[in-house]
């Protein structure tokens, strides 16, 4: 899908996109809120966790599992074997970390094959069991392509968000005013969230190859040249943004349609439900522990190509 072009790309596309739609994604807050819920109450007042392992990679992969039809048990193999295997589509891997790579995408091809058998032995009233179903009558979709499709949504689906969703609270906690604010307001959550993606995105660029000659600005490039487009930057475009290197959840200079989920036929497939779950996602976090802190070295997302790198964010909950 992401790596096709028109009438391939809307054949591997459409049978997605009904089911991503954001109508069903408005139905999933109610379940996506008990979710974040739970996470919260599983920690300790006192307790200092790391929130990208402990709330933040978990929702968004709950939350693809309960799409697709995973069984929850699978979250730490899918998990760890798309974090992996999505440093492809970072450029932030030194060559000796390929092989490790590709033994990982290998064991989300195992995984994702393994899926499908079963789903063909054993059809279910899960997405998996209708869109293998309908792939494999309707023949517009050879055996590899169904696989490589289910890969892309595991991988679409867990490594972005994760690092949204830490990002955000990074930005609001750092912004102590601005948390206190959004705790404060709940009308204010999705502001945050829109401004959190700009300001401190988990996708940094998306690429395209030059099909043609172009000229840009009086700078050739050549047919076929790989050409990346910083959403990094677009998004802090002075043009566009007043201070743009000022986080402010009041601003109100955003553009309609946010630059981090990309622009043209391919962009995010998954918007509806990446903004379901950051929003609920933090309406928890801001209700149920407003006295929050971050602890330890700041958090920081690496990376200015592709999916962005995440590290570890400690976060204490007072007593
Ligand atoms: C904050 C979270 C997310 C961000 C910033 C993000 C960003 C993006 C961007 C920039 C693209 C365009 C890539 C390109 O033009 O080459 C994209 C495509 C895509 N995203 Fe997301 N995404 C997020 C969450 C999700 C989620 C939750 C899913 C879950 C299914 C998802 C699935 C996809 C898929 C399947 C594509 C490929 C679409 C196509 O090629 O037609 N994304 N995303």
């Amino acid at each position: 899908m992401l790596t096709a072009d028109g009438a391939v790309h809307r054949r591997r596309r459409s049978p997605f996109t009904r089911a991503f739609a954001a109508r069903l994604m408005t139905e999933l807050r109610p379940q996506l809120r008990r979710s974040a819920e739970h996470l919260i109450e599983a920690w300790e007042p006192g307790e200092t966790i790391d929130f990208v392992v402990g709330f933040a990679s978990r929702l968004p992969a709950q939350a693809i599992a309960g799409l697709l039809g995973l069984p929850l048990r699978d979250i730490p193999r899918f998990t760890e074997l798309a974090y992996s295997a999505s440093r492809l589509l970072s450029f932030s891997y030194a060559p000796e970390d390929i092989p490790g790579m590709e033994a990982d995408m290998t064991g989300l091809r195992t995984y994702a094959e393994e899926l499908l058998a079963d789903r063909r032995a054993a059809p279910r009233d899960d997405f998996l069991s209708t869109f293998l179903h309908d792939a494999e009558q309707e023949g517009e979709l050879s055996p590899a392509e169904i696989v490589v499709q289910v890969i892309t949504m595991i991988i679409g689906g867990t490594d972005t968000t994760r690092g949204a969703m830490a990002s955000q609270l990074a930005s609001l906690l750092q912004h102590r005013a601005q948390w206190q604010a959004v705790c404060r307001d709940p009308a204010l959550v999705r502001p945050a969230v829109n401004e959190a993606l700009r300001y401190e995105p988990s996708v940094a660029s998306t690429s395209r190859l030059a099909q043609e000659d172009i000229d840009l600005d009086g700078v050739k490039l050549p047919a076929g040249q790989l050409i990346t487009f910083a959403l990094i930057s677009a998004l802090r475009d002075e043009r566009v943004y007043k201070d743009p290197d000022v986080f402010d959840i009041h601003r109100t200079d955003h553009v309609r349609l946010h630059p981090v989920f990309g622009a043209g036929p391919h962009r995010c497939l998954g918007e509806a439900l990446a903004r379901a779950e950051l929003e609920e996602g933090l309406a928890a976090l801001a209700a149920r522990v407003p006295e929050l802190e971050m602890v330890g070295e700041p958090f920081s997302l690496r990376g200015h190509f592709g999916i962005r790198r995440v590290g570890a964010m400690r976060v204490r909950r007072p007593h």
